[in-house]
């Protein structure tokens, strides 16, 4: 169906519809928060799993039921327009136990490889309708620029480059043709939000809007190009200015000068930030241009507010109908009205789901994705006869490797400890009773260790490396880094001090999580890594680390004590992709997406004029390669 005819239907479709069915299609609510009848009785526009929110025992089966039972009711309603469902599958269908789980953004930054990503959102989409879903809030295309930030490893590149030359092709892969292999694509977080201040997450960005212009928007472009259909607004702010109150960033450039004809969803609760008043929060984000809220729990509130407004005048008429327009115009487009119920669809319940063929295209971007720092006396590539020990914390965890984000919103670690208040809900508004946190293991996938073991059968595991001895080990593989977070809970804040500077600039509230820590330090977060590092290099047994983390961080010493040092980011459940290129299947090809800092509070980006990091953007070594050649080429054409 052409554009035109789309709009052409959605127009009339709204002319058909009482206030009230329009204010329901609005609403996109947390499944806690609802259940089908009610999804029928208010004609809600969507229905949302936050993180770490799925029914029953989280299999595929579990979810085409409930969207088949969401569905059915909202075609029961007088408005018959049916519900969509939203999830966060950013890498992989990662809330589904089971689902193949590829390397987190900042690892397919590394890899430089557009049509890897194409593949990857073709998989995932398949992954996604297998669970009766027809949309997921990706992709995330925010350049980071300050390794503070909790949400580094969600961003591709430091740099617009890359992203941009992604988010198209993830588009492409995603909505394909809006037939049955297509799922709805959101590109997120619409404007600045890995530009904060100190990166804070939902922080204040404070640059020119040339700058913004120039580093942030040029992805949304390449989006829009592409035809997403959804964009969600930003929690940020820009020079204090919350985007999701900013009607001159969500209306007149977003929507009127580039063109974009979906609709814009809010993220979750993020009007309530605009107001100290929940009733003036929904005005000032529908007359700022919000079309759909994210609404975790309030929707009645929101509803009758809504009413409010327009009696009054607050809200016009007129900007209510644009956004139901925008709305079905995306049902409309994507075919919903023509699809069959979810359990009916072609990929429901399939047995495609964490296949070994979707999982070979997640050990390919791990490939791809790992960065070689450093390899001093060619110790690798490891000989698969040699008699390795594999040590560290990260060595034998999927959880680990998959990072937050997966099965879990803050992520989960294979002990089956809870790494902090795992439901997106209970973290932000004290859901309670119903809100149970996510336990469980990743299923299906190689660890790093399983995938070393396979490649090296005398390899012998040893997490904290006290059994290292010169006699009976040739090299030791120490997998070191971070455990999982996400959003907030990942930051690194030096001090209250910044949330208080940051708070008084920023007009309405902000929701402050507690930090991951307070330095970028690898051996002040985890002093355990060095440890280990040193045990086995003080036996005289050359160490090779392998560093699973979300972001490149200060690592100086490790990196000095270590023969070689690999960059895996958080590579998702294919951890056999490491020990591939260890043992040399493959050689190294990854570049760094992102500048690697030498010290605490260096912040050099690519195109600083003056640009003294430890490596630049674009280094990674190859086997045969030497550290110097490399860096100085790299620094030459990265800078
Ligand atoms: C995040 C979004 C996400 C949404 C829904 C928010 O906390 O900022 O990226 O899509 O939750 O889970």
């Amino acid at each position: 169906m052409t554009d035109q005819e789309a709009r052409k239907r959605a127009e009339e479709m709204t002319q058909r519809l009482t206030t009230a069915q329009k204010i329901g299609q609005l609403i996109q609510t947390e499944r806690l928060s609802i259940t089908p009848d009610e999804v029928r009785a208010h004609h809600i526009g969507s229905v949302l799993s936050g993180g770490g929110s799925c029914p029953g025992e989280n299999k595929p089966e579990d979810w085409t039921a409930m969207n088949d039972a969401y569905h059915a009711a909202s075609l029961e309603s007088d408005s018959g327009i049916p519900v969509i469902y939203g999830v966060d599958a950013v890498h992989g269908n990662n809330n589904v136990l089971g689902a193949t789980v590829f390397p987190h953004n900042i690892g397919l930054g590394c890899a430089h490889d557009p049509d890897l990503i194409e593949r990857i959102a073709r998989v995932t989409a398949k992954e996604i309708l297998a669970t009766g879903v027809e949309w997921t809030f990706a992709p995330t295309v925010a350049a980071a620029r300050n390794m503070q930030w909790g949400r580094v490893y969600e961003s591709y590149s430091e740099d617009p480059e890359i992203i941009t030359a992604y988010a198209g092709r993830f588009v492409r892969g995603m909505q394909d043709d809006f037939g049955e292999d297509s799922v709805i694509a959101c590109i997120k977080h619409w404007i600045g939000d890995g530009g904060t201040k100190y990166g804070i997450d939902q922080g204040d960005t404070q640059i020119s809007e040339e700058e913004l212009r120039r580093i942030h928007m040029p992805p949304y472009l390449a989006a829009i190009r592409e035809g997403v259909l959804t964009v969600m607004a930003s929690f940020n702010s820009w020079n204090g200015y919350k985007i999701h109150g900013h009607k001159y960033l969500l209306t007149d450039v977003l929507k009127n000068e580039l063109g974009f004809n979906g609709f814009i969803i809010s993220d979750w609760d993020g009007c309530d930030y605009l107001h100290d008043d929940f009733h003036q929060t929904t005005a000032l984000g529908l007359n700022a241009g919000i079309d759909m809220f994210m609404v975790s729990q309030k929707w009645r509130e929101f509803a009758d507010s809504v009413q409010e407004h327009l009696r009054t005048g607050a809200v016009s008429t007129e900007r209510l109908d644009d956004a139901v327009r925008r709305i079905l115009y995306v049902k409309i487009k994507y075919g919903l009205f023509e699809k069959p119920r979810p359990a009916e669809r072609k990929w429901s319940n399939h047995k495609s789901f964490g296949s070994a063929e979707h999982r070979e295209t997640a050990r390919e971007a791990v490939r791809k994705s790992l960065v070689l720092l450093k390899n001093e006396n060619e110790i690798l590539p490891l000989s698969k006869d040699a008699r390795i020990l594999v040590a560290g914390k990260n060595a034998d965890d999927c959880g680990h490797q998959c990072g937050g984000f997966t099965v879990a919103w803050q992520g989960i670690s294979d002990s089956g400890e809870v790494i902090d208040e795992s439901l997106q809900g209970a973290a932000y508004s004290g859901y309670g009773a119903n809100a149970a946190v996510q336990k469980g293991k990743i299923i299906g996938g190689t660890s790093i260790w399983s995938g070393i073991k396979s490649a090296a059968p005398q390899a012998e595991l040893n997490i904290d490396g006290s059994k290292a001895d010169p006699r009976k080990h040739d090299a030791a593989i120490v997998v070191i880094g971070e455990t999982p977070y996400a959003e907030g809970m990942g930051d690194i804040r030096q001090g209250d001090n910044t949330i208080i500077e940051m708070g008084s600039q920023i007009k309405g509230l902000m929701k402050v999580l507690h930090p991951y820590g307070d330095s970028l330090e690898l051996r002040k977060l985890h002093p355990e890594d060095l440890e280990v590092i040193r045990k086995i290099t003080d036996k005289g047994i050359p160490v090779v680390a392998v560093m699973v983390s979300g972001r490149p961080l200060i690592v100086n010493e490790e990196l000095e004590l270590s023969d070689a040092f690999v960059a895996a980011w958080l590579p998702g459940s294919e951890g056999g992709g490491v020990a591939e290129v260890l043992f040399g299947d493959y050689d190294f090809r990854g570049k760094l997406s992102f500048t690697w800092q030498k010290a605490e509070g260096d912040n050099f980006r690519r195109g600083d004029e003056i640009y003294e990091p430890l490596f630049p953007y674009g280094y990674g070594l190859a086997y045969g390669q030497k550290y110097n050649t490399v860096r100085r080429t790299a620094a030459e054409s990265g800078a």
